[in-house]
C-alpha cells in the first residue's frame, strides 16, 4: 500500500524534495515531516493540480512555479520585538556581558524578512552599543531577504508592535525608527547600515566565524533531530569563546549533544553561554 500523509503520496513527496535539491541547492530532506507535507498539499492545491507528480512536473519545466513551491516550505512568521521578554532578558543577561567589547558581531540566523535583526539594531542602539557591532542577518529565502534589505513594513502591524517593544524595555517612541509613509514604515537608515543581510542555508553552507552573539529563533522546530544536531554543530565552530547562543522559548538545548558546551544565562528564555575553548 503507498503511505500517504496530508493526503499526498510520501515516496513522490521524498522525490520532489530530491528535484528541489539538485536543481536549486536546497535540502529539506530533513525538515520535520508533517509540515512539510502540509504545505506541499497547500502548493499543489494553489497551483490546481491534483497530485505530487503533477507538481514535480510543474516546477521541473516552471522556474516561476519552482520559486514559489521553495518560498512556501519555510515558515516565515516574525515580528518586531517578537516575545518581548526574550528582548528584555537580552538586556538584562546579555548587554551588560557586551557592554566592554570594542567590537562584536551577533549572527541571526534565519531571520525572516528582517524584523527580528532590526529590533536587534535597536535594541543595541538604545544601549550605547550599535557603533561598536556589526550584525550579519542570514536566511534561505531570497524573498524574505528582499523585504528584510529594504526595510520597508507594512505601517499597521508596526503599531500593534510598539507595545512589544516597551514590554521589551523600550523606553522610547518606536515611531523614532522609521518614518511613516502611505501605509508603510520605512526603517531609519542607520539601523539598516549597520546589517548585512545574505543568503545562508543552515542545511548545506559552511560556518561563520567569531561570532559572539548568534540568535536562531523559530527555525530549529521545524528541522529533524540529525539536522538540528548538524546545526548545533556548526554554531559551536561559529561561536567564539565565551560567545551568546540565543535560542529563544520554542527550541532548547537540552538534551543535544553540545548541551555541555554551554552554561544558561537564562534558562526560561534559553539564552546560553558558550563554555571552554574551541
Ligand atoms: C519562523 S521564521 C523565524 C524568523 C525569526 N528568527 C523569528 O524568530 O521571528 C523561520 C525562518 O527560518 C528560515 N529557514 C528555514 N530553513 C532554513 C535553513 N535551512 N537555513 C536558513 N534559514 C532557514 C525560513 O526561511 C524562515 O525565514
Amino acid at each position: 500500500m503507498t503511505e500517504r500523509s496530508s493526503g499526498l503520496e510520501v515516496a513522490d513527496a521524498a522525490l520532489l524534495l530530491d528535484d528541489l535539491r539538485v536543481r536549486c541547492g536546497h535540502d529539506f530532506r530533513e525538515y520535520a515531516a508533517a509540515t512539510l507535507h502540509r504545505r506541499i498539499a497547500a502548493r499543489i492545491e494553489a497551483e490546481h493540480l491534483r497530485t505530487v507528480s503533477e507538481l514535480r512536473a510543474r516546477v521541473r519545466r516552471d522556474g516561476d512555479s519552482l520559486q514559489r513551491l521553495v518560498e512556501a516550505l519555510t515558515v516565515r512568521v516574525t515580528a518586531m520585538f517578537r516575545d518581548p521578554s526574550f528582548h528584555a532578558s537580552f538586556r538584562a543577561n546579555v548587554v551588560p556581558l557586551l557592554a566592554d567589547r570594542r567590537f562584536f558581531r551577533v549572527w541571526h540566523a534565519g531571520c525572516a524578512s528582517g524584523e527580528e535583526a532590526y529590533s536587534m539594531a535597536i535594541l543595541l542602539h538604545e544601549e550605547g552599543l550599535l557603533h561598536r557591532c556589526r550584525i550579519y542577518a542570514t536566511d534561505l529565502s531570497h524573498a524574505a531577504l528582499a523585504r528584510a534589505r529594504a526595510g520597508i513594513y507594512p505601517l499597521p502591524p508596526m503599531r500593534d508592535h510598539t507595545e512589544s517593544y516597551r514590554r521589551a524595555g523600550g523606553a522610547r517612541s518606536f515611531s523614532e525608527y522609521y518614518t511613516a509613509r502611505y501605509e508603510h514604515a520605512i526603517m531609519r537608515p542607520f539601523l539598516r547600515d549597520r546589517i548585512v543581510f545574505a543568503t545562508h542555508n543552515l542545511a548545506t553552507d559552511a560556518a561563520f566565524q567569531e561570532i559572539d552573539v548568534l540568535l536562531c529563533r523559530n527555525v530549529l522546530i521545524y528541522f529533524t533531530r540529525p539536522l538540528q544536531d548538524r546545526v548545533h554543530d556548526l554554531f559551536l565552530t561559529s561561536l567564539s569563546p565565551g560567545g551568546i547562543l540565543a535560542l529563544g522559548r520554542t527550541e532548547s538545548l537540552r538534551f543535544t549533544a553540545r548541551e555541555d558546551r554551554y552554561q544558561p544565562l537564562d534558562a526560561r528564555e534559553r539564552i546560553y553561554r558558550r563554555v571552554g575553548e574551541k
